[in-house]
C-alpha cells in the first residue's frame, strides 16, 4: 500500500502549517549559493500544495519570510523577494487550475513594493477560488502580531466599545492576522531544528507539532504523507485523560 492509501480520508487535518528551513544547508552541501536553495524550494512548496489539495485538506500556511529574516544580508533579501514575485507570477496559472485560492498574513506593508503589488494581484486573481487557501506568512512575527492586536484592542478600550472584563480568548484570536482562518491541527518544521522561530505562537497551543531532519527543497509529497500520517496516529487530548477522550468518541460515533 502507498503511503497515500495509508491516510485515513475521515482524520484529514483542516490547517497545516509549515516552517520550510534548510534551504541553506541544501544549498552549501551541494557548494551552490544560499540563494539556489531557495529557489529549489520553491519545488517543495509546489509538492506540499498539491499533497494538501489532494488531501482536500482546506489550509496550508507556509512560513516564507520572518521578521527576524530582514537581518540577513541584503543580497540574500533581494534575491528571497525577487523569487517570491517570479513564483507568485509563475504559479497563478496553476492556482487557477487547481482552485487554489492565494492569502498573506504578516507585515505586508514592508515588503518592497512590487513584491507586494505582484502578491496583491494574484490575490485578488484566486479570491473566488473554492479548494485550498494556500497563505504565505511574509515578513510574520508571531509577537509582532501579538503586538499590533493588542494595541488594536486597547483601542477599542480606550474608544469605550469594549471593557476589560470582557476581553477573551476570542477576541484575540479575531484581532490576530488569522482571524478568518482555523488554529493549525498539525505544525511540520523541516531540517532538524526544534523551534518555533516565532511562528504562530498563539494558534498552535494545541497543534501537533511534527520536527523532520529533511531540508526544505527534499520535502516531498511523500514526507507531507509521512507527517499526516504520524499526526493521524496521536491521540489529542486538549487537557482531558484519555480515558475521557475514548467516552466522548464512543458517545459521538455511536
Ligand atoms: C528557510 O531556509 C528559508 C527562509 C528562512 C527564508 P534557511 O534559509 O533558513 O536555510 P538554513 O536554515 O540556513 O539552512
Ligand atoms: C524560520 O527559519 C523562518 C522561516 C522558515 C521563514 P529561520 O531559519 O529563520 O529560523 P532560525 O533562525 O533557525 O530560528
Ligand atoms: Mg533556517
Amino acid at each position: 500500500m502507498s503511503l497515500r492509501e495509508e491516510i485515513n480520508k475521515e482524520k484529514i487535518p483542516s490547517h497545516v502549517a509549515i516552517i520550510m528551513d534548510g534551504n541553506g544547508r541544501w544549498a552549501s552541501k551541494r557548494g551552490f549559493s544560499r540563494v539556489r536553495g531557495h529557489e529549489m524550494g520553491v519545488d517543495a512548496v509546489r509538492q506540499s500544495s498539491e499533497a494538501a489539495t489532494e488531501l482536500g485538506i482546506k489550509y496550508l500556511t507556509l512560513y516564507a519570510f520572518s521578521t527576524e529574516n530582514w537581518n540577513r544580508p541584503k543580497f540574500e533579501i533581494d534575491a528571497l523577494m525577487k523569487l517570491l514575485v517570479r513564483s507568485v507570477n509563475k504559479e497563478r496559472k496553476t492556482f487557477m487550475e487547481n482552485n487554489i485560492r492565494l492569502l498573506a498574513i504578516g507585515n505586508l506593508k514592508s515588503l518592497p513594493a512590487k513584491s507586494l503589488t505582484e502578491l496583491m494581484k494574484a490575490i485578488d486573481d484566486t479570491s473566488q477560488n473554492t479548494g485550498l487557501n494556500l497563505v504565505l506568512a511574509l515578513s510574520y512575527g508571531s509577537r509582532w502580531e501579538i503586538v499590533e492586536a493588542v494595541r488594536n484592542i486597547a483601542q477599542q478600550v480606550a474608544g469605550g466599545f469594549l471593557k476589560p472584563e470582557d476581553i477573551s480568548a476570542g477576541n484575540i484570536s479575531s484581532a490576530l492576522t488569522t482571524a478568518s482562518i482555523p488554529d493549525p491541527e498539525l505544525l511540520i518544521r523541516t531540517s532538524g531544528e526544534y523551534r518555533v522561530s516565532n511562528f504562530l505562537l498563539w494558534q498552535i497551543a494545541y497543534s501537533e507539532l511534527y520536527f523532520t531532519p529533511t531540508l526544505w527543497p527534499d520535502f516531498s509529497k511523500e514526507e507531507f504523507y509521512k507527517a499526516i500520517l504520524d499526526y493521524q496516529r496521536r491521540e489529542r487530548r486538549f487537557g482531558f485523560t484519555s480515558e475521557q477522550i475514548h467516552k466522548t468518541k464512543k458517545r459521538l460515533f455511536n
